[in-house]
């Protein structure tokens, strides 16, 4: 299995490539007089595309299926003809409010399509380059979209645009979990919430792969039966069985090296019971509500390690968005990881979608395609 860092094939060279994000140098009730005549420019390109966008936070039904202007890539951007949109829990914190942005927005994160232009002067890119992103700025909800060239990165031959699209927010999170929050090693036991889930599937399988012990939670049969599938040894129904009684006596009273908990306010409690002397509480989500504020003297009762990761902080440079990239294409290349694309749903349908993955009904990932 390949877990360390080792060739770059397919990936451009980072130093030539792109650059990152540009710092805001316009407050937003000033306008800079050659934006405003590049503004104008742009009009006259404009074209119109089918996105999904929200005016208001709220439920599924605030995802209106709509016209939305774009227009040409500027310096260091491209435009990207979406394949394929993959769909995440992240989207419903955004459509809800409980992470913050503009409205109106189009939502979506992660996805993966054709380049279709290139702003003036870049280098490295080319119309008709198959590229995939899983961070950056809200809009993959979209038939078609702007983005800055420099968190794209190309998809292998080896690789479907589908897969790309499913993957690159959840791969590379369960790739920096295993790897950067907790290194994971022969001999550890981890704990995965939610382990039939996109994030959780993926975190099976990299866990299993490393030799470790994996203990998972799910919510039903079906779900445990998948996570088994992935490499779960363990696979514990947390809506039958107490799942701290379940770990302890699995590890034997002993608890776990580390626990991943995408889950939060139901769980977070629980999962600090099952940790070991010196375990790493790794709380990188929160699908049941945010957790109780942490009282300092709960973690030295067993001096534990708590984080709250967040991805695109592990893959802030070109360099490691383009590693992490490039090793979790390449596990998949291999076979290491099986992408699990249970439902697909017509983009015009991502309301459909959201009530899906809201209401437990999906596992692994979910995948939106545009509908022309
Ligand atoms: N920190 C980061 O950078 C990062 C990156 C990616 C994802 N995440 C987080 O990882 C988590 C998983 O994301 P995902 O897109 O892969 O989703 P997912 O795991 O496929 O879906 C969420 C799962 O959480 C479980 N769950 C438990 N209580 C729930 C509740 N009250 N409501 C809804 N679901 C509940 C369900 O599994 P059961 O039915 O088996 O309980 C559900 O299927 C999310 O919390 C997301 O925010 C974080």
């Amino acid at each position: 299995m390949m877990l360390g860092i080792r060739k770059f094939y397919h990936f451009e060279n980072p130093v030539t490539f792109g650059g990152r994000f540009k710092p805001d140098l316009f407050p937003k009730t000033q306008k800079c007089p050659s934006l405003v005549r590049a503004s104008r420019q742009v009009k006259a390109f404009a074209t119109m595309v089918k996105a999904i966008r929200i005016h208001e936070n709220g439920g599924p039904e605030v995802l209106k299926w709509e016209d939305v202007e774009i227009g040409e890539p500027k310096e260091g951007e491209i435009r990207v003809k979406n394949k394929a949109i993959g769909l995440n829990f992240i989207d419903i914190y955004y459509r809800k409010g409980i992470y913050k942005t503009d409205l109106p927005f189009v939502p979506g994160l992660e996805a993966a399509g054709v380049v279709t232009a290139v702003g003036p002067g870049l280098t490295g890119r080319q119309v008709g380059d198959l590229v995939a992103y899983g961070a950056g700025p809200l809009g993959a909800y979209a038939e078609e979209q702007i983005l800055p060239a420099s968190i794209v990165v190309p998809i292998p031959p080896s690789i479907d645009p589908m897969v790309a699209a499913a993957v690159m927010i959840k791969g590379m999170t369960a790739q920096v979990l295993v790897q950067k929050c907790f290194k994971v090693e022969k001999g550890h036991t981890v704990l995965v919430h939610a382990a039939a889930g996109g994030c959780g599937s993926l975190l099976c399988q990299y866990a299993n792969a490393l030799g470790a012990t994996v203990i998972g939670t799910v919510s039903t049969e079906e779900k445990a039966a998948q996570a088994s599938e992935d490499g779960c040894h363990y696979p514990i129904i947390y809506t039958k069985e107490d799942f701290v009684s379940a770990v302890k006596k699995i590890t034997n009273g002993e608890g776990v090296h580390v626990v991943y908990d995408s889950v939060g306010k139901d769980t977070f409690e629980g999962s600090i019971e099952c940790l070991k002397y010196r375990g790493y509480m790794v709380n990188y989500g929160q699908s049941s509500g945010f957790p109780d504020p942490v009282h300092l003297p709960t973690l030295a009762k067993k001096s534990l390690f708590l984080t709250r990761p967040m991805l695109p902080h592990y893959t802030q440079t070109r360099d490691e968005l383009l590693k992490t990239a490039s090793q979790l294409f390449t596990n998949i290349a291999s076979g290491t990881l099986k992408v699990r694309i249970t439902r697909t749903y017509p983009l015009s349908q991502a309301a459909q979608a959201h009530t899906d993955l809201e209401s437990r009904k999906t596992t692994g990932s979910v995948v939106l395609i545009p509908d022309a």
